[in-house]
């Protein structure tokens, strides 16, 4: 069978050249206005330091309060609204009086599906301040500094396609089925694009994480794919692995790893796993990229909607300073993304952090703290303005 690379949809397009960025964000629920608001504040020090680019903001008010007020979290021509933004920042989707399937349907799958954002980047490290549960485990910090990883789950289709259905309901002999949908074209999109970023890191190296074992027909396919652009890329090495037995290897021997590719419904699992090992799920970053940049990609916290902490200021904004990082990455403003994380790291290593990390600061405190550590680093490091 045939490569499709040369078709435009896999095709992976460079950052605009562009000085004035339009984001879009959407806070939607529970801690999601307040960590947006703190990831704004952070974007708009980093325009101000660098000065060789711009953003401007338009807000859309799509959350589960919208969804219960007026039966839609999207209003009908929202994604047209959208596509007039060069990218999305989005907080969280989830609240107690709506089925986690309708607001997860209803708002961010309805963005990421027909946008083509099939690539999920979850970049994973242990930052400055942070302490993994490995250090304990393994009985050495040293052991966990080389825990650095990207995960790049498939985002538009396998478990999450959203096919099947329900019949007999309420019968002894109800039937329920989830069709997982695996496509020649969407799963060799992905492969290029891991295979892509596993050569431009320093290791070169990606992990491939299937189940063909038991899962006789999509994971067969998703094999073969894997095979065929393997050889494309001679520079990156690469090994195979079951996704139950990934786990181990990312607890027991997590040096080993680097690039990980795995379908919609494993990545999402073994994303979990990989950000409590890097010690919180609370500061771990999603981009959901349309690699082909026909459309706005969306990048969001991991952590989700919070609602018993939310309102209180006690939420950790770090989950979203790194996906503001990366999203301006993403745009092209690399040297900006870099003195970002560096201003994080070296706000939570001089003990400047929110609760759940074991500090004392409040979400607005923690903004604060790293906006003035974007604006000393900027004066530091002279950062280039327009003028220079
Ligand atoms: C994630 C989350 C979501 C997912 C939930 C909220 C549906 O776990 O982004 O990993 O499974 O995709
Ligand atoms: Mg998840």
């Amino acid at each position: 069978m045939g490569s499709i690379a040369a078709e435009q949809p896999t095709k992976i397009a460079p950052p605009p050249s562009k000085s004035h960025y339009k984001i879009a964000s959407i806070p939607a629920d529970g801690i999601g206005p307040e960590v947006i608001s703190a990831g704004i504040s952070v974007l708009e020090t980093l325009a101000e330091t660098f000065k060789s680019f711009s953003f401007s903001f338009s807000h859309f008010d799509w959350s589960s309060d919208t969804y219960l007020r007026t039966g839609a979290y999207i209003p009908p021509d929202g994604l047209k609204q959208l596509k007039a933004h060069d990218a999305i920042l989005f907080g969280a989707v989830g609240d107690l009086r709506v089925p986690d399937h309708i607001s997860l349907w209803g708002l961010r799958l309805a963005i990421c599906q027909p946008l083509q954002q099939y690539a999920n980047v979850r970049p994973t490290r242990i930052l400055q301040g942070v302490s993994s549960p490995l250090s304990a485990c393994q009985g050495s910090p040293a052991a966990t500094s080389k825990l650095d990883w990207v995960i790049i789950r498939e985002n538009s289709e396998g478990e999450y396609a959203g096919h099947g259905g329900r019949s007999h309901i309420g019968q002894p002999w109800e039937t329920a089925t989830e069709v997982s949908i695996f496509t020649r074209v969407g799963v060799e999109r992905i492969m290029r694009f891991a295979y892509e970023t596993a050569r431009s890191r320093p290791k070169k190296h990606i992990t491939f994480v299937t189940k063909s074992n038991a899962q006789r027909n999509g994971m067969v396919l998703w094999d073969e794919v894997h095979d065929m652009v393997r050889k494309e890329y001679p520079d990156v090495t690469s090994d195979k692995m079951l996704v139950d037995a990934m786990t181990c290897r990312m607890t027991l021997q997590p040096e080993t790893i680097d690039t990980i590719v795995a379908t919609n419904l494993h990545a999402d699992i073994l994303s979990d796993l990989a950000a409590a090992l890097a010690g919180s799920i609370g500061i771990a970053p999603t981009s959901n990229l349309d690699p082909t940049r026909q459309n706005p990609s969306m990048f969001e916290p991991i952590h989700g909607s919070a609602w018993d902490i939310a309102g209180k200021d006690v939420a950790n904004p770090v989950g979203t300073f790194w996906t503001c990082a990366e999203m301006v990455r993403w745009l092209g403003q690399e040297e900006a993304a870099e003195l970002l994380m560096e201003a994080v790291e070296n706000t939570m290593g001089k003990g400047v952090k929110t609760r759940d990390l074991g500090g004392s600061v409040g979400t607005k405190e923690m903004t604060s703290a790293v906006c003035e550590e974007i604006q000393r680093l900027g004066a530091g490091n002279a950062v280039p303005t327009k003028a220079s």
